[in-house]
């Protein structure tokens, strides 16, 4: 914590900023400094103790309309004259105030020393002043904006060099930084406190902003950080398999791995997603949550329902985004609309977002494409990161998506009531779900034996319940994309008594999504109706299970895991059973006829 101030404009600078640090004190009081570009003489002060408590008998030969000031809470080096703030160049024609922490400043001083750069301070700060210095041929801001690209870590800085003297620079990553806007005179400050008794025109710096002041007008450059594609070029190639939707559908465990590592902290049941930190306090204060999505990112959302509302304890929606922004949504700044999108670029969710961001919603997202519209569109998010999806079918995506939306339940969840043992116990079953995915897959063999027996068949239904009925309408998707020549339907299976069951007969097969959970008996009861109409079922169920095995004319097992975990197993054999059963009827299932990845058009 330090503060920092600057002012330009056709006052005398010095008793402004003197005033405006002593209200920033409360940010640091072991030192402070200020440096005045004077008509006549410039004005550099560095010194221990109080601000506060500093008297300056000759202030009233500091003159000039240009300057920058420093409260400091020491970090990096001792509490001393020489590392109080500003620090300056070999030349002393820069004077920057910093506050934030120049996390490789080390790095960056020794090879700055190496090449003739003189310190004269312990700080991380200091660097800032010699790297402008280095990269300074006549424009400051382009001096400034050359070094921030060599910075890691935090700062909000004020800059003035003497080369360019009509100017302030000011710039921020991480620490709060204001503009303070009044007739021909502009400040900075680290906080309001320090500017409101010259003005209550701001404009809050964000991150990456880059603000450059002179006497009569401002302007702000806008420095997009680079964005890494973590993609390898293997990754865009089909390797060994036929197709990318089969090379996609067995790269599931290495994919439940990607997107969780690194995001769990599994002994304080906690999650880390860090591009949801800047909105955690406005995450605290969220009352309804509603979750859109196109398709089988949708179904995604649909099982976010059930895991939110379990564990979150806020009313939750899941909306269609082409639907969404149509129905006229009662929504409010208390409200955070989670999008979910593979692609970042299918425009009904877009435009939904754009349609929550009207009416003030927190916007959020879930996405695999970086850098895409989606992304850049919501205020905060969580990238999938399982390298591109070629196949037209969402599938290693959707597991993603799933496992995404499971750390968000435990992220939500523990900021509200969820304790530390269900914490605990959802992330270390989280964790083990790699391994289980690979066992699930390893039944692939007996599922294309499935496809084939089964792909005389002209019509399917696909029930579940709860957790797994999201997972019943994406099977149906999934077989009526991909395996176009069949027709199929999902839904919950409490349902069928109430119309559907008239179609079924022996030409009429189901797959029931029937894991031991706490819906199990009344899916069993749905598979009993069914048999009783000699309807055939194929019954995706917990291993071992063999009461289901005599009920079912096939059945597929998945492992043991939680409750809200099941779906994510239990949607590996039904994307595997389109992808064998269209190679069964001659289709390409990359390429399902009449679609395709990206939907840009609404
Ligand atoms: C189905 C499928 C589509 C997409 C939908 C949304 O297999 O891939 O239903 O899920 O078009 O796409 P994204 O996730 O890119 O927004």
């Amino acid at each position: 914590m330090c503060g920092i101030i600057g002012y330009i404009g056709k006052k005398n600078a010095f008793p402004i900023l003197l005033s405006g640090l002593k209200k920033l004190e409360y940010r640091g009081y072991d030192s402070f400094g200020f440096f005045i570009l004077g008509k006549n003489n410039d004005f550099l002060l560095k010194k221990t103790g109080k601000i506060s408590e500093y008297k300056n008998k000759s202030q009233k030969n500091i003159k000039g309309n240009l300057g920058i000031g420093h409260t400091r809470w020491a970090t990096t080096g001792a509490v001393t004259d020489a590392n109080a703030h500003p620090h300056f160049d070999c030349q002393k024609n820069i004077f920057v105030v910093h506050n934030g922490i120049i996390e490789n400043y080390k790095k960056l001083k020794e090879k700055l020393i190496s090449e003739g750069h003189k310190f004269s301070s312990e700080t991380d700060s200091e660097v800032i002043a010699h790297l402008i210095e280095k990269h300074f041929q006549n424009n400051l801001e382009e001096a400034v904006r050359k070094t921030l690209k060599k910075l890691r870590g935090t700062y909000g800085i004020a800059v003035i060099s003497k080369k360019d003297p009509e100017k302030l620079v000011a710039a921020k990553l991480g620490s709060p930084l204001l503009l303070g806007i009044n007739h021909n005179e502009f400040l900075v400050a680290s906080d309001p406190s320090a500017i409101v008794s010259h003005t209550r025109q701001v404009i809050t710096l964000d991150d990456n902003e880059i603000a450059v002041i002179s006497p009569n007008d401002f302007f702000i450059l806008k420095e997009k950080p680079i964005e890494k594609i973590e993609w390898k070029i293997e990754e865009a190639e089909k390797k060994e398999f036929s197709h990318f939707m089969l090379k996609e559908i067995f790269e599931i465990p290495e994919s439940i791995e990607k997107s969780i590592a690194g995001r769990i902290i599994p002994d304080k049941g906690l999650v880390k997603l860090g591009g949801l930190e800047e909105v955690l306090d406005r995450l605290k204060k969220i009352e309804k949550i509603t979750l859109i999505g196109c398709g089988t990112a949708q179904h995604a959302a649909q099982v976010g329902e059930y895991m939110f509302e379990e564990y979150i304890g806020l009313p939750i929606k899941t909306e269609i985004s082409s639907e969404f922004r149509y129905k006229k949504p009662i929504l409010d700044e208390k409200t955070a609309v989670l999008a979910i999108s593979q692609s970042g670029e299918t425009a009904d969710t877009l435009e939904a977002i754009k349609e929550a961001k009207r009416k003030k919603c927190l916007t959020l997202g879930i996405v695999n494409a970086v850098g895409s519209s989606i992304a850049r569109e919501t205020d905060a998010g969580v990238y999938n990161r399982i390298g591109p999806e070629i196949g037209v079918a969402a599938t290693k995506s959707f597991i993603s998506q799933l496992c995404i939306l499971v750390l968000i339940t435990v992220a939500l969840g523990r900021q509200r009531e969820m304790d530390l043992v269900t914490g605990k116990k959802i992330l270390n079953e989280l964790q083990k779900l790699p391994e289980l995915a690979k066992k699930t897959l390893e039944q692939a063999d007996k599922i294309k034996e499935l496809a084939e027996k089964y792909s005389e068949y002209k019509n399917f239904f696909f029930l579940g319940r709860k957790y797994n009925y999201p997972i019943a309408l994406e099977g149906a998707l999934k077989l009526k994309e991909i395996a176009w020549k069949i027709h199929a339907e999902g839904m919950p299976a409490g349902e069928i008594k109430h119309g559907q069951l008239a179609l079924i007969d022996e030409n009429f097969p189901t797959v029931c999504l029937c894991p031991y959970d706490s819906v199990y008996d009344k899916m069993k009861n749905a598979i009993e109706e069914i048999k009783a109409r000699k309807g055939l079922v194929i019954a995706i169920t917990t291993e071992k299970n063999q009461e289901i095995k005599n009920l079912a004319d096939d059945v597929i097992y998945i492992p043991k895991t939680l409750e809200m975990l099941t779906p994510i197993l239990a949607a590996i054999p039904l994307h595997l059973f389109a992808a064998y059963l269209g190679l069964e009827l001659g289709l390409d299932i990359d390429k399902p006829r009449n679609l395709a990845k990206s939907v840009t058009v609404e």
